[in-house]
């Protein structure tokens, strides 16, 4: 398995590697306390899907780079975020926190009302891939598998039959307007097609929480707007969304807008 199919989350499905094999049915079972604890939860209110409390990411080096500085931030249910900042920021570091790809260095994240810093690996892997789908900037699709094989794969390990697997990759295709190119391959559509093939890919196993890094960074105009509908339809169905854009006319598209800077990260407009 590559790295690039691990990132898709296929791993989170409860598929190899056997540290998520090893792992009891009920892992992803949380103690009642953990659940909705998060200091900004209100007594019955749903949890934040995203809580980052006091977040700090360091690489070691030398030299030690402070990526993120004590960030903190709180996603609710059905909110749609974008992140600016300069190159070198730490925007994709605080994607990849949030995509649970990475671990802060101090900090505490909690998904879904979820405790995630100490989890286990196979617990993080799990919850990545039932409640989290990633877009990137270069789509990562297989070229030589059709447009439906790269959906189904997605959903390789989910232990559903083949069948509703199928239904489920087609009805994602249906979500992004491509039920006509289900048996064509990567290589012959547009730059906007593999993006939404990414997309359906993304959305297939129902996930909570969308993370997109620079979706449109390899598309054109018309395409980054086709793109940008189709992230309003999927926030208007309650989908929570995260994009991380250069561009200001695909941040405008967001509720909310949040800027990092040199590691940290600030409100721009509520
Ligand atoms: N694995 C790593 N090891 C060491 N330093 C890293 C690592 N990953 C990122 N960094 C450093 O952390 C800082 C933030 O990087 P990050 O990739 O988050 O930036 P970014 O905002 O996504 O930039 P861009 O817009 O260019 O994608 C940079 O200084 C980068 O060099
Ligand atoms: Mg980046």
């Amino acid at each position: 398995m590559t790295g690039d199919i691990d990132w898709l989350g296929l791993n989170g499905s409860g598929g190899p590697p056997s540290s998520v094999l090893d792992d009891p049915p009920d892992a992803l079972t949380t103690p009642d306390e953990e659940e909705g604890t998060g200091p900004g939860a209100a007594a019955g209110a749903p949890p934040a899907v995203v809580e980052l409390v006091d977040v700090t990411r360091s690489f070691p080096g030398p030299p030690v780079v402070d990526a993120l500085t004590s960030v903190n931030l709180r996603i609710d249910p059905g909110d749609y975020v974008s992140i600016i900042g300069p190159s070198g920021s730490g925007k994709s570091t605080l994607l990849n926190l949030l995509g649970l790809l990475d671990r802060p260095t101090s900090g505490d994240y909690l998904l879904d009302g979820v405790a995630t810093g100490r989890a286990s690996e196979s617990v993080r892997s799990a919850l990545r891939g039932g409640r989290i789908g990633f877009v990137f900037q270069s789509f990562h699709l297989l070229p030589h598998r059709t447009v439906l094989d790269n959906v189904l794969l997605a959903t390789l390990y989910s232990g559903v039959p083949r069948g509703e697997r199928q239904e489920r990759a087609r009805a994602a295709l249906d979500r992004v307007h491509l039920s006509h190119r289900v048996d064509f391959t990567p290589t012959t559509l547009s730059g906007g097609e593999r993006q939404r093939v990414a997309v359906a890919r993304a959305v297939v196993a129902g996930p909570h929480l969308l993370l997109a890094d620079e979706p449109t960074g390899n598309l054109d105009s018309t395409n980054s707007v086709e793109i940008m509908e189709l992230f309003d339809e999927l926030h208007a169905d309650g989908l929570t969304l995260v994009v991380i854009t250069h561009d200001p006319a695909v941040s405008a598209r967001a509720q909310r807008r949040v800027r990092i800077a040199d590691g940290r990260l600030t409100e721009l407009d509520r």
